[in-house]
């Protein structure tokens, strides 16, 4: 009872704070091939009007909106940083609005404050500002296992297992339940997609063992990591595809 109690208290905390105050909502989001886009979009108090919005990169700021300057919209291109900035009210005197910023990116990125301050207008000019850490990373993509040589002889098999990410994704090699290094592994960005494509090799005797081998992508950033789907060798018989190939028999047995 004192619970619910509590959470009814909190809601009305908040709706009051929301009413009487304007509000940003500040977010980033990773457009594949292209880069960053960071969305600051704001909602003034009641009755009052859009004076300005500045932007910020690391407490420096490098645009500015006005709109009795420059009129529902504004935007500008920032040729060093491969930097698009595009504003513009979305309601009557700048009620509401937005500012994209997608930032493609040249090369490995780093991260970057970015801030974003919108300012009522006079008499109380009531500002605020929201600021957000753009973080450059990009969670692994799923683990894709190739044979790159096989020995039908002694069924030796070399496989190579793929993911991209940012930063690069390290690829955890399983056979069994051992953990095995790589024999080699590589790492290269990719300025077409914007991540890092890694690859890593393991030869193992499959005949000998019969054990399958797994490929986890990890990627390693401020002490977080973010794993992707593994992928899985189980030799020559017992694949995937011949696993579907009984199952599908047993189905069409079922039916009849
Ligand atoms: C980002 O910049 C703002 C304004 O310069 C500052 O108040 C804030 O502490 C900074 N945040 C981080 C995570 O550096
Ligand atoms: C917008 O306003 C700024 C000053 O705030 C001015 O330098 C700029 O030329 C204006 N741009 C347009 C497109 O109106
Ligand atoms: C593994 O695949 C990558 C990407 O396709 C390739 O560049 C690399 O040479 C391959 N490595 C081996 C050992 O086949
Ligand atoms: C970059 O990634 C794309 C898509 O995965 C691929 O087709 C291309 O070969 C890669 N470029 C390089 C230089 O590896």
């Amino acid at each position: 009872m004192m619970i619910v109690f509590k959470k009814v208290v909190v809601i009305l905390l908040f709706s009051i704070e929301f009413s009487c105050s304007s509000m940003i909502d500040l977010t980033q989001k990773w457009i594949p091939n292209a880069g960053w886009e960071v969305n600051c979009l704001w909602t003034l108090v009641e009755n009052d009007e859009l004076q300005s919005v500045r932007l910020y990169n690391n407490g420096q700021q490098f645009f500015i909106y006005r709109p009795e300057i420059n009129g529902t919209s504004k935007s500008e291109y920032y040729r060093t940083r491969a930097w698009d900035v595009r504003c513009r009210e979305t309601s009557e005197k700048g009620a509401t609005g937005a500012c994209v910023v997608s930032a493609e990116l040249i090369k490995p990125p780093q991260d970057f404050n970015f801030t974003c301050e919108v300012s009522g207008e006079r008499p109380t000019f009531r500002i605020e500002t929201k600021s957000i850490l753009v973080s450059a990373s990009v969670p692994p993509s799923d683990a894709h296992i190739s044979v790159a040589t096989m020995d039908s002889e002694s069924g030796r098999v070399t496989l190579n297992c793929t993911s991209s990410g940012l930063p690069s994704p390290t690829l955890i090699w399983t056979i069994g339940a051992q953990r095995v290094p790589p024999d080699f592994s590589s790492s290269a960005w990719n300025y077409t997609t914007k991540v890092y494509d890694a690859w890593s090799a393991v030869s193992y005797s499959w005949a000998d063992a019969g054990l399958p081998a797994t490929c986890t992508p990890e990627t390693h950033r401020r002490g977080r990591t973010t794993p992707a789907a593994p992928a899985q060798y189980s030799g020559a018989r017992g694949g995937a595809g011949e696993r579907d190939l009984v199952a599908l028999v047993l189905a069409v047995a079922a039916l009849l």
